[in-house]
């Protein structure tokens, strides 16, 4: 048995920030922004938070499926942004929802995460543990970034996504994921620094920080070479793939992803235009919209490709 997408649902907040909105916030233009990463405008939270926004997307997402909280058997939740250290935000969204049978744990891989997390439950799925699963992608970065830092400010949004996968015949067919940690540094985010009443000492908050242009080689180097790989492992070749829904970082990482595996850039599908970089959101909304708008038909050949801090990456390939 494989794991199976059954459902989708995503929620963002209510609140629109265009490039122009942030040219009032930091010495930034719609032009500069636009033009180097295809975003105008991203979503971020005023009223809402990480399980505010998991809740909603996971409801939605169980709607679609059909299927009642109560018979969720696992919830993992991939994010790097937390309400809290603990408790974790799926036993968060399991009060909220009602999912009294299910067993719920956060997994952290940034924007990975949604890509990790599908590979962990395809593996629970294969060998029997559990028979179904929700898993949400759900982020509120903008409470980690710094507003006066435009080389990051400007990239990121605030969403959730998430899917109701089921034990079938059919859907996982497989993936590979990897993590580099020697490329720790260049995409970071601090938590609390050590300080106990052994070690005192002022605490001082930490931001999103990115070298932005190893940021982008590592991405257009490693997302086609996994995808590359997960082809390769499944015997499939290109001209079968329906669609690659990758993470939505930068539109210019998109393109150069589909010039370097010579596909055509009609089989990325984006959304960062409206949600700027959602971290491990981005893939579900993606899905979630593609599936609400009827682009997905069963039997579709899909390639799901995550890559993030960590360094993180991973591509998995699927049939709808
Ligand atoms: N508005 C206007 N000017 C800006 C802004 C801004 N928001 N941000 C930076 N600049 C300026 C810089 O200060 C610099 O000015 P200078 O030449 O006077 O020093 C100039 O623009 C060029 O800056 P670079 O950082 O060299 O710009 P680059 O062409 O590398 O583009 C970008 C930056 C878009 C971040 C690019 O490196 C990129 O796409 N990297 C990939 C990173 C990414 O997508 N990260 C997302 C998170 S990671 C993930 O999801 C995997």
């Amino acid at each position: 048995m494989v794991a199976r997408i059954v459902g989708t649902g995503s929620a963002v907040p209510e609140n629109i920030v265009t490039n122009d909105d942030l040219s009032r916030i930091v010495d930034t233009n719609d032009e500069w922004i636009s033009t180097r990463t295809g975003i105008r405008e991203r979503r971020i939270a005023k009223e809402e938070n990480t399980t505010i926004l998991a809740c909603r997307a996971a409801k939605k997402a169980l709607e679609n499926a059909e299927m009642d909280a109560a018979d969720v058997e696992l919830i993992l939740v991939a994010t790097c942004t937390p309400d809290s250290f603990f408790p974790n935000t799926a036993c968060r969204v399991q009060k909220e929802i009602g999912a009294w049978n299910a067993v719920g744990f956060d997994l952290s891989a940034a924007c990975s995460g949604f890509v990790f997390a599908l590979s962990t439950v395809q593996a629970y799925i294969k060998s029997g543990v559990y028979k179904n699963a929700l898993i949400i992608g759900a982020e509120t970065l903008s409470k980690l970034l710094n507003w006066e830092d435009r080389g990051t400010c400007v990239l990121f949004g605030d969403g959730a996504g998430a899917v109701v996968v089921k034990a079938h015949e059919t859907g996982f067919m497989d993936m590979v994921q990897w993590s580099d940690g020697r490329g720790d540094s260049v995409l970071t985010c601090g938590a609390r620094q050590m300080k106990n009443v052994l070690v005192p000492g002022a605490q001082e908050a930490d931001y999103v920080a990115m070298e932005g242009q190893p940021v982008f080689k590592f991405a257009v180097k490693k997302v086609p070479e996994c995808i590359t790989q997960v082809l390769e492992k499944t015997g499939t070749e290109k001209e079968e793939i329906r669609y690659y829904v990758l993470h939505q970082a930068n539109s210019r990482i998109i393109q150069s992803v589909a010039k370097r595996l010579k596909e055509a850039e009609e089989k990325f599908p984006m959304n960062l235009e409206r949600h700027g970089n959602t971290s491990a959101a981005s893939i579900p909304i993606l899905l979630d919209e593609m599936n609400r708008e009827g682009k997905l038909q069963k039997g579709d050949k899909i390639i799901l490709s995550g890559f993030g801090a960590g360094l993180t990456w991973g591509a998995a390939l699927l049939e709808w």
